[in-house]
């Protein structure tokens, strides 16, 4: 009887913990998103990030995936053709697939993902970082990412604000390193 009752409230915490985390990913979705309108109709003209200092002569032709309703990913296309890059736009509704068949730890996802050399590029990666990486011909990990949407990264500039923000290095046992600390930039 006390093992039912134990075995019971074990079940219970496990519950507890799972509608908590499912809590807490929705919320984070739905803050992503209001970001995502709010910087919608701001049109970008010069940004911190338009400079290169990284000498790059590798792939320029990166795809990247992202939903018709996504300006902060346009934007973001913006500032990699600023810096050369080819960039196929593919429009999906279903990122989440794009997403898990990339292997990308879930801690790590933002709004569009992108494929270059054979790397995946998740998020508002400054386009330097991105060439210092594909340098490095890494064969440790499968690519870079930058999770959620800071404001202030590239494509979600902001006059005022300026969170900062890692960029790190993923591999496919979700090993996370941290590639680049970006801050009072
Ligand atoms: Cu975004
Ligand atoms: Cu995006």
């Amino acid at each position: 009887m006390l093992q039912i009752k134990l075995i019971q409230s074990l079940t219970g915490i496990a519950l507890i913990t799972i509608i908590g985390s499912i809590a807490i990913s929705s919320n984070n979705s739905s803050y992503a998103h209001e970001t995502h309108q709010n910087h919608e109709n701001k049109a970008i003209t010069a940004s911190v990030w338009d400079k290169s200092t990284v000498n790059y002569n590798g792939s320029k032709k990166i795809t990247v995936y992202n939903s018709p309703s996504c300006g902060c990913c346009k934007q973001w296309m913006a500032h990699m053709k600023k810096h050369g890059f080819e960039v196929t736009d593919i429009k999906t509704d279903d990122m989440e697939t794009i997403k898990r068949k990339n292997n990308l730890p879930s801690e790590l996802e933002s709004c569009h993902t992108a494929i270059i050399d054979g790397y995946v590029m998740e998020g508002h990666i400054p386009a330097d970082d991105i060439k210092r990486f594909l340098t490095q011909k890494s064969t440790n990990f499968k690519g870079l990412a930058v999770a959620g949407m800071p404001i202030g990264s590239p494509g979600m500039e902001s006059d005022k604000i300026k969170q900062p923000f890692d960029v790190v290095a993923f591999n496919n046992n979700s090993k996370v390193t941290v590639f680049k600390i970006h801050k009072n930039y």
